[in-house]
Formats: C-alpha cells, sequence, structure tokens
C-alpha cells in the first residue's frame, strides 16, 4: 500500500482531490465511488474550487455513493444523498442521473442490494474508489465480522458508529440503526481505492489495517490484499505506524 503523508487535514484533502482530479482528467467517463462522513468534506471542497478555478469538467463523470442510512428520505438532511448533493453535486457540472446513492426507502434490500452490485458491473466497474474509515476499522458499513465476501446489503450498525455518527444528530436516538451499505467485494473490486485518514482518533484503526493480520474483526485490514491502495493520511492519523 502506498502511503501518502500529510502535515494535516487540509494538506490531506488537496492532496485526495488532486489525486481525483488526474484521475478525471485521464479518463474523463470514470466511474468514482464516493464516500460520505467527515473526512471528504475537505476533499470535495477542493474538488470544486478546480472545477470553478481550473475548469476541471464533471460532465462525463458516473459515481456510486458507498452507503445510505435505511430509513431515511433523500430530503432528510441526514442522508446521505443529502450529503452528496449540498457538498459536492450542487455546485459542480456533474449529469444528476450519472449519480448514485444507494436508496434508504428500499422496500425488498436484498433484491436492492444485488441490483446496485449489478449496476456497478454494468457501468465499467469502479474506476477510483475513495474510503474514509472507521474508528472500529470499518470501511462503508461493513462492520467488524463482515464477510470478505460480502454483497452490498442492509447491516446493522455497530453501537461504536452509532456513537461516532450522533454527533452529526440531535441526540443517538436519532441515529439510524441501519443502512445499505456496498458490500466488500464490490469495494475489493474496484480498480484503484484511495483510503483517507485524519486525525487521532483514526491512529489505532490506521495502524492495525497496515501493521495487523488480515482480520474480519478489522475490514479495513482486507485492503493489504488489494494490489491498488492508496492510504493519503495526515500525521495524527499515522502517530501509532511503525517507520519502516
Ligand atoms: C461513509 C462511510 C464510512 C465513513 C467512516 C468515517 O460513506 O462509508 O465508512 O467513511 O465512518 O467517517 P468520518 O469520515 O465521518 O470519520
Amino acid at each position: 500500500m502506498l502511503i501518502i503523508t500529510a502535515k494535516d487535514y487540509d494538506e490531506m484533502s488537496q492532496k485526495a482531490a488532486r489525486y481525483i482530479a488526474a484521475e478525471i482528467l485521464l479518463k474523463p467517463d470514470c466511474l468514482l465511488g464516493l464516500a460520505t462522513g467527515s473526512t471528504p468534506i475537505g476533499t470535495y471542497q477542493e474538488l470544486i474550487r478546480i472545477h470553478q478555478q481550473e475548469g476541471l469538467s464533471f460532465q462525463k463523470v458516473r459515481t456510486v455513493n458507498l452507503d445510505e442510512y435505511y430509513g431515511l428520505p433523500a430530503s432528510h438532511e441526514q442522508s446521505y444523498r443529502y450529503f452528496m448533493q449540498e457538498t459536492l453535486f450542487d455546485h459542480i457540472d456533474i449529469c444528476p442521473d450519472k449519480t448514485h446513492v444507494p436508496d434508504g426507502l428500499t422496500k425488498d434490500p436484498q433484491s436492492y442490494g444485488k441490483e446496485y452490485d449489478e449496476l456497478i458491473v454494468a457501468l465499467g466497474g469502479i474506476d477510483l474508489l475513495l474510503l474514509g474509515i472507521g474508528s472500529n476499522g470499518h470501511i462503508a458499513f461493513n462492520e467488524p465480522g463482515s464477510y470478505f465476501t460480502a454483497q452490498t446489503r442492509l447491516v446493522d450498525l455497530n453501537p461504536n458508529t452509532i456513537e461516532d455518527n450522533s454527533r452529526f444528530f440531535e441526540s443517538k436516538d436519532d441515529v439510524p440503526r441501519q443502512a445499505i451499505s456496498m458490500g466488500m467485494k464490490s469495494i475489493l473490486d474496484s480498480k484503484r481505492i484511495v483510503i483517507l485518514a485524519s486525525g487521532a482518533g483514526k491512529a489505532q484503526a490506521i495502524k492495525d489495517m497496515l501493521e495487523g493480520p488480515v482480520d474480519p474483526m478489522l475490514p479495513a485490514s482486507i485492503l493489504q490484499l488489494h494490489s491498488n491502495v492508496t492510504l493519503i493520511a495526515d500525521k495524527a492519523a499515522l502517530a501509532l505506524v511503525q517507520p519502516d
């Protein structure tokens, strides 16, 4: 795994945005896999700046998001569709029908998950997948204990994730208990993966991802088996990693 060190969150965001911008320049109709959460916000802001000031066009870009809270409509301020519109899509020239976020209101999550994975294949597979990491090592909402072969599906959120994400809601009780999450299979089938990490809260998960065994209890550790992963992390997130 290639590790790119940034001095802080802003530098991590700039480096990640340049990486994504380069992918779009090389393949204007690339399929990007996108994450939500706090970590990629600066990256999306930087991509908007590159679009506005340097003319990077997203017109042909296609996107698939990692996950959506189950039970939240797209109009809900904490839904991930809402987040993507507010944080990125509404500020760039992307075609709305080329963006895909799992439907949190699907009545048949099992068939829906299968269709979502089929859609990714039909779109040619993810060229570049942007990931964050949970403090418990989850990627997308593949929580500790997830099968490495898991398909996109309805998942129960881990108590630790509910606690971490309660900062976005009025109270912990308002955090949905389930989500539709892209499975490990589609994640691992991505051609290239960029994983971002910032802050001391991610340091143990990053250490375990890089130095621990490949273990379903630390879902991100599976990335050790992928041949094209780049970790872009700030110094605080890398603080526990042994230097070579
Ligand atoms: C978000 C996602 C999650 C987050 C992770 C880190 O779409 O799939 O895996 O990347 O929970 O969240 P933040 O960035 O808020 O610390």
